[in-house]
């Protein structure tokens, strides 16, 4: 994929090849895991779920960073309190480092608790706040979704391109039906209900780090979701943009690590997509 030399280091050390080895690693657990977890616990709603391969993904993961990089921050999802408030609290407190990993173990808990074999290990570095490597691996297809800044992005150690869609209605979308029914449920559901209508279809398998990696592939031209975490974003913002494709927030601000509500898509249909949402949301 790369040039030996390309390759973004520090003390002679890569970090794309110990993003891959960490989310292969996992990914292999975690499939070894499907159908047999033992705990299954709620944390910020009826639909927030966690179970102990949650934990020994993350775990697994930290510790095959700290080996290689130990003064490096890490901002993982098992390590933080649930709910918007808290793990706006843990960015905040991370966001400035040098280098930042920022990981979600298991995107996709629900399905994995159900056997739905569509989940994902998202793995991002982040210098000083802007991703530089981006790494999601859906373990049940084995493939892996590999971006550095700019350098590309790659799946199977092909270059990936966003979709060619120039319009709505020929694309196909797809959103997330967000675990927070206060704020994100409702604002999604505003979404959903304006751009059904307009556009070819839309998906929603549960995964938000694989659906952003699927935009990078060109198998969706565009995904949407509200009150979203930077872990579940970071790598697939970068794997998006390195494709040719463009990344918001619901309302064409840039990305930074702090978006919530997230608009991806091919480029080609962003300025409609995010009218429609910022209709839907009542701000345009
Ligand atoms: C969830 C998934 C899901 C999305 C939820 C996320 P988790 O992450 O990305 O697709 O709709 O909003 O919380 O809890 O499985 O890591
Ligand atoms: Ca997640
Ligand atoms: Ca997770």
């Amino acid at each position: 994929m790369n040039d030996q030399n390309d390759i973004p280091t520090i003390g002679g050390k890569s970090f794309t090849p110990v993003a891959i080895n960490c989310a292969a690693k996992a990914g292999e657990w975690i499939k070894t895991k499907l159908g047999s977890h033992t705990s299954l616990s709620l944390k910020y709603s009826a639909q927030d779920l966690v179970t102990e391969v949650d934990k020994g993904a993350e775990m697994m993961i930290r510790n095959l960073v700290q080996t290689h990089f130990p003064h490096h921050s890490f901002l993982g999802e098992e390590g933080v309190q649930p709910g918007p408030e808290a793990s706006d609290r843990a960015l905040q407190s991370v966001k400035d480092a040098e280098y930042l990993w920022v990981v979600d173990p298991i995107d996709g808990t629900t399905n994995f608790v159900h056997g739905f074999p569509f989940f994902s290990v998202s793995i991002a570095l982040a210098h000083k706040g802007e991703v530089i490597v981006g790494v999601v691996y859906d373990p049940m297809r084995d493939e892996l979704f590999v971006a550095e800044k700019g350098k590309g992005a790659y799946v199977r150690g092909r270059r990936m391109e966003a979709s060619g869609e120039q319009t709505l209605r020929d694309s196909l979308l797809a959103t997330g039906f967000p675990a927070d029914p206060n704020y994100a449920l409702p604002m999604n559901m505003k979404g959903l209900q304006a751009l059904v209508p307009q556009v070819r279809n839309i998906r929603s398998s549960g995964s938000a780090a694989l659906h952003m990696a699927y935009v990078a592939a060109g198998r969706l031209s565009g995904f949407w979701e509200y009150g979203l975490n930077s872990w579940d974003l970071a790598a697939g913002s970068l794997l998006v943009t390195e494709s040719g494709g463009r990344v918001t927030d619901s309302k064409g601000n840039p990305y930074n690590l702090g978006v919530r509500n997230v608009a991806a898509s091919n480029g080609h249909i962003h300025d409609a997509f995010v009218d429609e949402l910022m209709k839907a949301e009542g701000s345009s």
